[in-house]
C-alpha cells in the first residue's frame, strides 16, 4: 500500500486539465449492458473504480478495450445475469448494473453493495422503483434477486428521506427505457451525472423526456442500439482544484470544466471572497485574491451544495480565520476527516449534522489516515497548506476518484510523492 508524503507551504500555480466525470461514467458502463451492439465511451477517466466496473462488465460477459482515454465495449454473446459480491462489495455505484440487467436479460442477480465509511447507504429506492416498474424483487444470501417477464412503465415517486437518489434514477431510468409503455419518475435526481446518462440513453434510441429536471418521462421502446458519447467533466475534481488553489493561496486555471455545475461551490467561494473568473465556457481561474473570510455551508442534493466537496471546504474553512458551520444533509455521518484535520491543528467539533469549525491561522503536517475518496482529498489539501511534513495512508481511495492527481499537483508546484507504508 502506498502513502502520500506532502512538504507544505508551497504556493499552487499554473494550469490543471479536468478528467472526465467519474460519476457519470459507471452509470454510463452500466447502460452498456442494454444493448448488444457496440458503445464507444470517450473521456474515460482512468481510476480505480472505472477499472473496477470495466471488470464488473467483462464478468458479465461483455469485452471491454480500453485505449487511452477510450473504453469500447462490445458483445461476446451471452450476457450473464449474476454481478458478484466481490466486485459489487468493492465500489457501491456497480448496483447500478440491476436496471439494465433486468431490462436486457428479464432476470439479474446482483449483489447487495453493503454500507461504508460514509454511512448505512440503503438501496430501499432503486428496489422501490424496479418493483413498481413490475420486477418480482426478493433478497436471498445477500444478493437482490429480480424476475420480470415484461417490465411495465408506471408513475413512481423515487424520493427518499434524504431528497432524490443519484443512483436510484440511473438504475430505474435505465430499467424504464426498455419497460412496455410510459414511466414517470417524479422526483428524479437532477445531477449533471444524470443528465448526462439520460443523453448516452438517448443517442441509444431511448424516449426520454425531462433528464435534469425532477420529473423525468420515459416511453418505453422495443430495443436500443449502441452510441458513442463523450463524457462530462468531472466537477468535483475541479472543485477540488478551486480549493487547491485558494487554500494555498495560488491561482489556478482550471481547463476543461463546465463552469454551469458548479453554481453552489462558485457562489460560496465569492462569498469567502476568492477571485473566481469565467474564462469561458469550460475554464475558469480561481485566485486567491485577500483573507479569505469563513462562509456557512450546507449539502443539498443538486444544484445545491454538493456533499462531495463537503470535507474539501472544511479544510478551506479549517485555515480561514472566524467560525463556519458546515451542515451534511446527505450523509448525516460523514465526518470522518474531521478527527484527522483536528490531528494537524484544526479545531473543527462535530454537533450531530453540524461541524463547528473555527479556523486557525495555521496547520501542521502529521500522519493522517484517509477514510473514503473525499475525506484523502481534503486531508491532501490540508497538507499543502501545513506546516511540515503530512503523510496521508491508504491513498487507494484517492485512486478512486482522481486521476493523476498527485502528477496534476506536481505541476502545480506541489511538494508531494508516494511512499511505501
Ligand atoms: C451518488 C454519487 C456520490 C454522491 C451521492 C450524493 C455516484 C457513483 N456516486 O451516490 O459520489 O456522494 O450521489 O450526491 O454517482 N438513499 C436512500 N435510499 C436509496 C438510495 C439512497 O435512502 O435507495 C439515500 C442515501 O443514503 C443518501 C441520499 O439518499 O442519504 C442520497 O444518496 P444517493 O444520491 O443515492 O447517492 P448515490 O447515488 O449512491
Amino acid at each position: 500500500m502506498d502513502k502520500l508524503v506532502i512538504e507544505g507551504g508551497t504556493i499552487l500555480k499554473g494550469e490543471v486539465t479536468i478528467s472526465g466525470a467519474k460519476n457519470a461514467v459507471l452509470p454510463i458502463f452500466a447502460a452498456t449492458l442494454l444493448t448488444d451492439d457496440a458503445c464507444i465511451i470517450k473521456n474515460v477517466p482512468n481510476l480505480r473504480d472505472t477499472q473496477t466496473m470495466i471488470k464488473i462488465l467483462r464478468s458479465l460477459g461483455k469485452e471491454v478495450i480500453l485505449e487511452k482515454n477510450t473504453v469500447t465495449v462490445t458483445s461476446t454473446g451471452k450476457i450473464n445475469f449474476v454481478a458478484d459480491y466481490k466486485l459489487v462489495s468493492t465500489m457501491r455505484a456497480s448496483f447500478c448494473v440491476l436496471g439494465p440487467l433486468l431490462a436486457k436479460l428479464k432476470r439479474a442477480k446482483v449483489s447487495l453493495p453493503g454500507g461504508c465509511v460514509i454511512g448505512i447507504r440503503p438501496v430501499d429506492l432503486h428496489l422501490k422503483g424496479l418493483k413498481a416498474l413490475n420486477a418480482d424483487i426478493s433478497i436471498e444470501s445477500g444478493y437482490v434477486v429480480a424476475k420480470a417477464n415484461r417490465l411495465k412503465g408506471r408513475h413512481i415517486y423515487l424520493g427518499g428521506v434524504f431528497g432524490s437518489s443519484v443512483l436510484a434514477t440511473a438504475n430505474v431510468m435505465m430499467a424504464a427505457t426498455l419497460a412496455e409503455g410510459r414511466t414517470i419518475i417524479e422526483s428524479a435526481a437532477c445531477e449533471p451525472e444524470v443528465i448526462d446518462l439520460g443523453e448516452f440513453l438517448i443517442k441509444m434510441g431511448a424516449k426520454i423526456k425531462g433528464v435534469g429536471t425532477p420529473l423525468i418521462e420515459i416511453e418505453g421502446v422495443k430495443h436500443l442500439h449502441g452510441a458513442s458519447h463523450q463524457v462530462i467533466p468531472d466537477r468535483i475534481e475541479a472543485g477540488t482544484f478551486m480549493i487547491a488553489a485558494l487554500i494555498t493561496k495560488g491561482d489556478i486555471l482550471i481547463k476543461n470544466l463546465c463552469y454551469q455545475h458548479l453554481g453552489a461551490l462558485i457562489d460560496k467561494l465569492l462569498e469567502a471572497g476568492a477571485q473566481i473568473s469565467i474564462v469561458d465556457h469550460c475554464s475558469l481561474r480561481a485566485r486567491f485574491k485577500r483573507r479569505l473570510k469563513p462562509v456557512n455551508v450546507t449539502t443539498l442534493p443538486y444544484p445545491g451544495f454538493p456533499t462531495d466537496m463537503q470535507a474539501q471546504i472544511m479544510s478551506l474553512m479549517a485555515v480561514t480565520p472566524g467560525i463556519s458551520v458546515i451542515t451534511e444533509k446527505i450523509y448525516p455521518d460523514r465526518f470522518m476527516h474531521v478527527a484527522e484535520l483536528n490531528r494537524m491543528g484544526a479545531y473543527i467539533q462535530r454537533e450531530g449534522p453540524h461541524a463547528i469549525v473555527e479556523g486557525v491561522r495555521l496547520l501542521s503536517g502529521a500522519p493522517v489516515m484517509a477514510s473514503d475518496l473525499r475525506a484523502s482529498a481534503s486531508l491532501v489539501l490540508a497538507g499543502l497548506v501545513a506546516k511540515g511534513i503530512t503523510t496521508v495512508s491508504r491513498i487507494y481511495h484517492l485512486e478512486r476518484g482522481y486521476e493523476n492527481f498527485e502528477i496534476k499537483l506536481q505541476n502545480l508546484g506541489a511538494k508531494l510523492w508516494r511512499e511505501k507504508e
